[in-house]
């Protein structure tokens, strides 16, 4: 029987672990939020945030900025909370609207406030060993794997996806662990043939049921980055769970398996910030 990796129980753990330490040392930590425009599910998202930061004893500050907001009032406010002190991240909610450019906004922010660790120096730290902040949604799935004691040392561990949000620092992550690491992508060949030499299988591919259980080793670790709204009205990860699972020894379910560690993480991230500026 497989493992099911329970990322609820230990997103608990780790916003648990974030507000002990908050509140043993009297620390004060605040969050700024920005949301631009009325996409739902960036709300959703946002909500969520703002909902851990509550459980955390972490402090946020919500941005609701409206749709025609144009790139320089978005970085003017940016230049603003870089500059308070009682600020110690800044997460701008992506996507952007499309008269936005994404690049300029996550490099405005303060590196040592960018607790999304999105910019360019902290994803280059991130890959020279010297990091500063976690990428949430990878280093989350670490989390996961460490919570039930799966070792990524030694093991081939295969990404399916390039993304800089996941599948790029997944690989730096799993690297770092002593992984040997395969990252695939929309123009691999013969992708079945690597996906099925994976120890570890990360999937992020954002299809719905792309990973079917031919494509998996048997007894292999699956964890499932996918967050696809199918025709049912219900959330499906990117593999096929019901078939994959028989042949696992463990999967993470969508929902509830890696979803819950990203926000997790940004509350560590934002605990991290407060202690570098308050050193
Ligand atoms: N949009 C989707 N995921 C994320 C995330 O982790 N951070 C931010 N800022 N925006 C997102």
């Amino acid at each position: 029987m497989a493992i099911r990796i329970d990322g609820k129980v230990v997103s608990l753990a780790v916003k648990e672990r974030v507000k002990q330490q908050i509140l043993e040392n009297g620390d004060t930590p605040c969050l700024a939020v920005i949301i631009v425009g009325d996409d739902p599910a960036s709300r959703v998202y946002v909500n969520n945030k703002k909902k851990a930061c509550t459980e955390t004893a972490i402090r946020s500050l919500e941005y609701a900025l409206p749709p025609e907001t144009t790139q320089d009032e978005l970085l003017e406010l940016i230049d603003k909370l870089n500059a308070d002190h009682e600020v110690n991240g800044i997460l701008c909610q992506l996507p952007l609207p499309k008269h936005i450019d994404e690049t300029a906004v996550i490099e405005r922010i303060a590196p040592d406030k960018d607790v999304d660790c999105f910019s360019n120096r902290n994803i280059g730290k991130l890959w020279t060993g010297t990091k500063v902040f976690e990428p949430c949604t990878p280093a989350g799935m670490i989390e996961l794997l460490k919570y039930y004691n799966i070792d990524c040392d030694g093991k081939h561990c295969v990404i399916v996806g390039r993304s800089n949000i996941v599948g790029k620092p997944m690989a730096a992550l799993m690297l770092e662990q002593g992984a040997t690491v395969t990252i695939c992508h929309s123009h691999t060949r013969n992708l079945s043939e690597i996906t099925r030499q994976a120890d570890i299988l990360v999937a992020a591919v954002g299809k719905e049921h792309f990973f079917s259980a031919d494509m998996i080793k048997d007894g292999a670790v699956v964890l499932d980055v996918g967050i696809n709204r199918g025709e049912d009205g219900k959330l499906h990860g990117d593999v096929d769970f019901a078939a994959v699972e028989p042949k696992v020894s463990a999967i993470t379910p969508v929902p509830g398996g890696c979803g819950p560690m990203t926000i997790a993480i940004l509350m560590q991230n934002t605990l991290t910030a407060y202690r570098l500026q308050n050193q």
